[in-house]
């Protein structure tokens, strides 16, 4: 019956985060997290349980926590989409250069502090990461441009933003691009916040459907958009540091117990960027002294540590890069062959932020 919550800022009420201990049985997660209960479901609980055992108990203690959360007892989370290289869409507003030396970038960078990022969200069982990944960013740059913090509709991307060359997937529930969802964005004059275009495709059953002209009730916009050099972990840095939240790729396939600590990732060999979320930070991890790259999930508040994994940041002039077999898996833009994604999850590989924010 024993188990360990875990102090989780500004999520309090939630049944989350716990931390198992040999004691923990299918029957008390069920109730906790309002499951309903199967042979399939207690199947993969008491596989990814085990899992949370082992590694939790492991010595010297690993430098991150496996937990069980509502996603323990499903094969896999969301994600929806696959990586693509380059430049995908019309309105990039060309390089990035940085403005600040990489000597003088602060030590911690958490834009949360700056009350310029909104509460994390959940896309439910649609592949809609780039929707809400997107909408993240751009709401915090839109913060960073006006002081005002939006929650901008995700299920406006969701519903209205085209992917005709099958970029990250098919679009709608079934995957995109940020570069996608900017285009978009520009093209239709802006976003509407999220009371008047609500999420519907929470389970993933419907795409929504899109508004425009008068319907679309545009509240605050882009006018394009930076994607940087791919790879480039210091430059990530610096925009991190001077610009604000970049929203990223990354290969999310062993995150769903990720509970609290500095995520290690070891599948370098075997790569699969399948998820957009959004880099929010960097730092060093006072227990472990390991740096950490911040990113924000859009898997609710329920997942890893208020919503939030950190990664494993390498020194910037030693960062390991893998390789990605399949990133058209049908999902790719047509026709694209094998990356090679560098950082952990390959989180400097695909990165991107929008520019000229303003409120309509
Ligand atoms: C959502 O849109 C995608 C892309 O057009 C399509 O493949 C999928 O079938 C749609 N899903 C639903 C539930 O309509």
């Amino acid at each position: 019956m024993k188990l360990s919550i875990a102090a989780i800022i500004g999520c309090a009420s939630l049944a989350s985060a716990l931390i198992p201990d040999s004691t923990y049985n299918y029957e008390e997660y069920v109730e906790t997290f309002k499951k309903k209960a199967s042979s399939s479901s207690r199947q993969l609980f008491e596989m990814r349980l085990g899992e949370a055992l082992a590694h939790n108990s492991q010595e010297p203690k690993p430098s991150y926590l496996k937990g069980i959360n509502e996603f323990s007892d499903i094969e896999t989370p969301p994600m929806g989409r696959k990586v693509t290289p380059g430049l995908k869409g019309k309105n990039n507003a060309g390089s990035y250069k940085p403005q600040m030396a990489f000597e003088d970038l602060p030590t911690t960078v958490d834009w949360r502090d700056a009350g310029v990022v909104s509460p994390v969200k959940n896309q439910g069982g649609c592949g809609s990461c780039y929707a809400f990944a997107t909408t993240a960013t751009v709401e915090s740059h839109i913060a960073l441009s006006t002081g005002l913090l939006f929650d901008l509709s995700p299920q406006q991307v969701v519903a209205c933003a085209p992917n005709d060359d099958h970029c990250g997937g098919f679009g709608g529930c079934m995957g995109s691009i940020p570069e996608l969802v900017y285009d978009y964005l520009i093209e239709a004059g802006g976003y509407a916040e999220e009371w008047s275009f609500p999420y519907v495709s929470y389970d993933g059953q419907t795409n929504g459907t899109c508004k425009s002209g008068d319907d679309l009730l545009v509240k605050a916009g882009i006018t394009g958009y930076v994607k940087l050099e791919p790879n480039n972990a210091q430059d990530v840095m610096t925009a991190l540091a001077e610009i604000g939240p970049l929203a990223v790729n990354v290969d999310a396939s062993n995150w769903h117990n990720y509970e609290s600590g500095v995520f290690i990732y070891e599948s370098y060999d075997d790569m699969d960027l399948n998820h957009v979320v959004v880099l929010v930070g960097y730092g060093t991890d006072e227990d472990t002294g390991l740096d950490y790259w911040l990113v924000r999930n859009s898997w609710s508040p329920t997942f890893g540590e208020a919503g939030y994994i950190r990664l494993l940041r390498d020194p910037v002039d030693d960062t390991p890069c893998g390789v990605d077999n399949s990133p058209q898996d049908g999902t790719g833009c047509d026709g694209e062959g094998t990356q090679y994604p560098c950082g952990s999850c390959g989180v400097v590989f695909d990165v991107s932020y929008p520019t000229g924010a303003f409120i309509a």
